[in-house]
């Protein structure tokens, strides 16, 4: 059984979706604390569901150096064998990225290398990009350049609002994820090696 830590800052639908599959004890890996760098409304499924939460918010450190340490420790007592980074909007520091990489994985709501970033979903559109989708990808020690593991696509729709756009590609992020922390968990999708999109 796959251990997984997963990381947010916000509604943690990604997270919901991935407690849901972990339910069923068919699915191969499980949930074994979530971690936050703010009181994130999606630490509600984590209590719900009845696994520990953690916050380790960055105003309580001197820099984003000491915040990443103090992140790793609270994840290292969980001894993952993955985290994931399901809408955690935090940069991770270098010796973050360096102890948990490769298993350590993002979800990103555009097809990268295209529209990396915080906003990637309002950068689409600004583009006048008619496509756009979602990548799971290692996170690597840039922000979203990471090797990508899985990704899918859709069309945007015309006039289409970023909260609209959003929620369509969430609709098909959070299969996405749940599938490829499956097939990390079965080995179907290795890691560390040289991982392609498919
Ligand atoms: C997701 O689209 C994720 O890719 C992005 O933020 C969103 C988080 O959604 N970074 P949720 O908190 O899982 O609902």
């Amino acid at each position: 059984m796959l251990k997984v830590v997963v990381l947010i800052s916000g509604g943690g639908s990604n997270l919901k979706a991935l407690l849901d599959a972990a339910a069923d004890s068919a699915y191969p890996a499980q949930i074994v604390a979530v971690g936050s760098d703010t009181d994130a409304s999606g630490l509600e499924y984590a209590r719900e569901a009845g696994i520990p939460a953690f916050i380790v918010r960055p105003r309580d450190y001197e820099d984003r150096a000491a915040w990443g340490e103090a992140f790793a420790a609270g994840i290292r007592e969980y001894e993952p064998d993955l985290v994931v980074s399901a809408g955690l909007m935090r940069v991770l520091p270098a010796d973050f990225v360096r102890e948990f990489s490769p298993r350590l994985i993002n979800t990103h709501p555009a097809l990268l290398p295209l529209y990396p970033g915080a906003h990637a979903v309002r950068d689409a559109l600004a583009a006048g990009a008619t496509e756009t989708g979602v990548t799971v990808h290692i996170i690597d020690e840039g922000v979203d350049t990471g090797p990508v593991l899985r990704n899918r696509s859709l069309t945007i729709l015309d006039g289409e609002s970023e909260e609209d756009l959003h929620e369509r590609i969430k609709q098909i992020e959070r299969p996405l994820l749940v599938d490829t922390v499956r097939d990390i968990a079965t080995g179907d999708l290795q890691l560390g090696t040289s991982p392609a999109a498919d």
